[in-house]
């Protein structure tokens, strides 16, 4: 067991796991990303959000959730009155999963070996924000949280007492809505996923 393997998950800085994680090599995908992009937000987050894993955009600019998924997801926020700057935003997956085709670098599902591999850092940011809530947006992020076969159709909308005290919430991802080709399918999901974060906000007090 090397020096870093023994600390991961065992710090108790969030800054630690942070910088420890910059530099994983629990599995092959640090290779092609760019970068590690850790959970990023307020420090006495309650609300805790969960992604996939970071896009394109995210493994360029170095923070997650700033792509096409992020801008779903920030008017999402706005609509369910919840401040992106008073959550921690983080994803089950820390490296961008990717196949080249030509110059694009098309998106890849985590696999449930990288999932694992990735897992210690995800607790650590559960055992270290503490958050009262976590949202686990689409089916890696409530796999991961939740560690066991989650169907979101069956899951979604309601309250789920995790081990630690917390509270999870099981929702889409927000790139499942821009995946959605009809308008009104789309706008009906996503007054739905609105629904989801103010249930989940609603939780908090
Ligand atoms: N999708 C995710 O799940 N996470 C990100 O950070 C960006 C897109």
């Amino acid at each position: 067991v090397s020096s870093s393997e023994y600390i991961l998950g065992a710090a108790t800085s969030i800054e630690v796991e942070r910088a420890l994680a910059a530099d994983c090599r629990r599995c092959a995908l640090w290779q092609p990303a760019n970068r590690t992009i850790f959970g990023e937000g307020a420090h006495e987050a309650a609300l805790m959000f969960v992604g996939e894993q970071p896009g394109d955009q995210e493994d360029q600019l170095g923070h997650p959730f700033v792509g096409p998924a992020g801008q779903v997801f920030d008017k999402a926020l706005v609509a369910a009155n919840i401040e992106r700057r008073s959550i921690y935003l983080t994803n089950a997956v820390k490296h961008f999963k990717f196949q080249k085709r030509g110059a694009r670098r098309i998106h890849q599902k985590p696999d449930s070996a990288e999932m694992r591999a990735c897992l210690p850092w995800l607790q650590a940011e559960q055992r270290i924000m503490k958050p009262k809530v976590i949202v686990m947006l689409g089916v890696t992020a409530a796999t991961s949280i939740l560690q066991r076969a989650v169907t979101i159709s069956r899951e979604r909308s309601r309250p789920i007492p995790l081990e630690d005290g917390a509270i999870g919430i099981v929702t889409v991802h927000p790139s499942y809505l821009l995946r959605l080709p009809d308008a009104d399918a789309r706008e009906r999901e996503t007054r739905r996923f609105e629904e989801d974060l103010r249930l989940a906000a609603s939780l908090l007090t």
